[in-house]
Formats: structure tokens, sequence, C-alpha cells
């Protein structure tokens, strides 16, 4: 082990907005015995600068090539938007980097591959940022169904929200001109929370309306239908409430769990015997109960800073893969899988609707 085990891994971010800010320093913050962030970078040179100087980190860059050529880094973590993901990585795994990025890897399969070729040739590490799989929920219903804890698995169904000022609202948002527009900022969510449970997806369906009427956004609801081997995936991403929503449903044929993303909530329903009032009282109380016993539970941990937030995890397991010379948390092959996948849908979204570009 250890190559790391007298020095803390020197990490340099790319990116310096919403994310970064949000989850990604303050992970990296809270892993200050094995990492410190070095250096950050951002095309917007200010902004660069003000986010080294809001959190003390040493040096500012506008440039990763420059950044790269003047600090000597161990890990590039790249935040940017998606356009550029896969030259920024080429350009940090030639320079001998692990690279932690945002997801989608990519916006093609050939750039995954190119990415996936070269880190093996350079013999480092790359991760894709599929945080909402480590979030305390999910990881233990991925685990309870593993165990055959609700029979066999027989479907899911995902309803994400975004609230429409986030992304619709922003005419000028980067997400507007991803393929498939604002369905390529969320998708890559709800695909790889789908391949979690299901494998090999070979049929893809997708519904789209534009509820909001902006020119630049040329569809703002979807509905997705994704068929694996021996599963379906029903999937909602919705960007015209006021709400953020993220709920999992996940179907046994001896039981179902409910996750909450939001409130992080891990709800049980067991089988049910009978349509009675009183087994239908009995499941209602139990719903209540887990609810409270949940919310309880994590109100402690908020109280005693023990919360743990998907990124925090996937960040210190990926720090951890390096330090010990694992595979990383999230195999970037998961990644391309997501990416293949994004590909498909929004191959069906333009077959049926044409393509329409904000
Ligand atoms: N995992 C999650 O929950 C989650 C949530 C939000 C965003 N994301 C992902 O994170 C990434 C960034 O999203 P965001 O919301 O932080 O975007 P953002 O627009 O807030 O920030 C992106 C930053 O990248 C900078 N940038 C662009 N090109 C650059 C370049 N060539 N070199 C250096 N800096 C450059 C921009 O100036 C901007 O400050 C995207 O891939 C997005 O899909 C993930």
């Amino acid at each position: 082990m250890e190559r790391y085990s007298n020095n803390k891994l020197k990490v340099g971010i790319v990116g310096c907005g919403f994310i970064v800010k949000k989850r990604h320093i303050p992970a990296f913050q809270k892993l200050k015995k094995k990492v410190v962030v070095a250096a950050v970078c951002d095309k917007g040179e200010n902004l660069a600068k003000r986010t080294a100087s809001e959190y003390a980190i040493p040096k500012a860059y506008s440039d990763l090539e420059e950044m790269l050529g003047q600090e000597k880094l161990d890990v590039i973590d790249i935040c940017t938007p998606p356009q550029i993901h896969a030259p920024l990585a080429m350009t940090a795994i030639n320079k001998g980097c692990h690279i932690l990025m945002e997801k989608p890897m990519a916006l093609t399969t050939s750039d995954c591959d190119q990415m996936i070729d070269a880190s093996h040739r350079k013999r480092v590490k790359l991760c894709v940022v599929h945080n909402v799989l480590f979030h305390p929920p999910f990881l233990k219903a991925r685990k309870l169904v593993q165990d055959g804890a609700i029979g066999d698995f027989i479907g899911m169904r995902i309803f994400l929200s975004d609230p429409r000022d986030e992304m619709v609202m922003r005419k000028d948002y980067w997400i507007h001109k991803l393929p498939g527009g604002l369905l390529g900022e969320t998708g890559p969510h709800t695909v790889y929370m789908s391949l979690a449970f299901l494998n090999k997806v070979q049929n893809v369906d997708v519904y789209a309306r534009n509820f909001l009427e902006h020119h630049w956004a040329p569809f703002d609801e979807f509905r997705i239908e994704l068929e694996g081997e021996k599963a379906i995936s029903s999937i909602a991403i919705s960007y015209a409430s006021n709400r953020y929503m993220a709920n999992v449903d996940l179907l046994g044929t001896e039981g179902a769990f409910h996750l909450d993303l939001q409130g992080m909530l891990l709800i049980r329903y067991p089988r049910k015997e009978s349509l009675s009032t009183l087994s239908l009282a009995t499941a209602s109380l139990s719903t209540i109960s887990q609810t409270i016993g949940g919310l309880v539970t994590n109100g402690f941990k908020v109280i005693s800073r023990r919360v743990k937030l998907g990124h925090d995890v996937i960040i210190e397991k990926f720090v951890d893969s390096i330090v010990f010379d694992q595979p990383p948390p999230v195999l970037p092959e998961e990644g391309r899988e997501t990416v293949r996948v994004m590909e498909m849908i929004v191959d069906r979204l333009h077959q049926k609707y044409g393509k329409r570009e904000s």
C-alpha cells in the first residue's frame, strides 16, 4: 500500500461552480488527514481566485494545462460542464493524474473508450461521480435487494424533479446545449440508478413535453422506460414545478421499498396479507413509524455532524482506492454504460420528436 502514507494526496479541482462548492470541497475538507486541495482552476479567473481565497486553497489557475505545469498533483477532479469532461480528463491522464469526474462521464461512448484506454495505459484510476448510489438509503436498499429481502426483483420507478428556477428559467445555462437538452443533465442520475438493479438495457422509450414553453428548452417534462433483461425501470423527470423531489420505488415478489432521497429515508413495505381495514391501517402505522424513526435518526446525525451524503462517501472511497490500490467505487465501465444508455434515450427522443436544438 501506501504510496501516500507519509504524504497527503494532492488534489487539483477543475471548474469552480455549483457542485464544487456545494459538495466536492466540503467532502475533501472532511478528509484532511488524507488529502489536500492544492489548487483550483476555472476558466473564469476571478471565480478561481475567489474560490481559492474562500476555502484557503493555495493556488488558483484559469487553465488546466497551466495548473498541471506548475503543480505536482496526484488527482484531478473534473467538475466542468460535461461537454469538456473528456478532453480535460485526457490531458490530466496523460500527465499521470488519477481522475475523479462528475457525471456524465462524457457525451459519447467513444470518448469514454478513449479515457478508459488511456487510464489503463497510464495506470491511473478513473472514477465517475454517480453519487446517488452512495446515499445511505440507496446503499442499504441495494444490499437488501441483493440479499433477497423483497424476493425476486420485478422492477422500479424513479421520480426526480428539479425546480424550474434552477434549470429551465436560466436561458443561457449550458445544460440546454446538451444532447437531449435538460434531459442530458438529470437523465444520467436516473440511468445509473436504474443500472444498479437492471442489466443489459437494450430497449428504451421516451415521452417528452414542453410544459413551460421556453424556446431555449425544447422539452421540460420527460417520461422514460428502460427495459433490462429481467426488469423494467420507469422514470419521470420534471423541470416544470417549483419542487425538488427524488423518490425511488423498488418492487419485488415479496415486498417493496420506497426511498425518499431528499429526506434520506428508506421505507419497507412487507408482503400484504389482505386488504382488510385492519391490515391497511397496520401498514399505514408501520409507514408512519418508519418515517418518524428515520427522521429522528437523521436529526441526530445532523446535530452530531455525522451526516454523510453520496458525494462524501464516493469521494472518500475514491481516495482510499488510490491509497490502497483498489478498484474505484464507480468503475469507468459503469460510467460508459450510463453514457451508452443515455445515447439510446436521446436517439429515441430525436426519432420521435425530431432533433429540436435550443
Ligand atoms: N452529482 C450531482 O449531483 C451533480 C449536481 C450538479 C452538477 N453536477 C455535474 O457537475 C458538473 C458541473 O456542474 P455545475 O452545476 O457545478 O456547473 P457550473 O456551471 O455551476 O460550473 C461549471 C464551472 O466550470 C467552469 N469551466 C467551464 N469550462 C472550463 C474549462 N475549460 N476549464 C476550467 N473551468 C471551466 C465554468 O466557468 C464554471 O464555473 C457537470 O458535469 C454536472 O452535470 C453533478
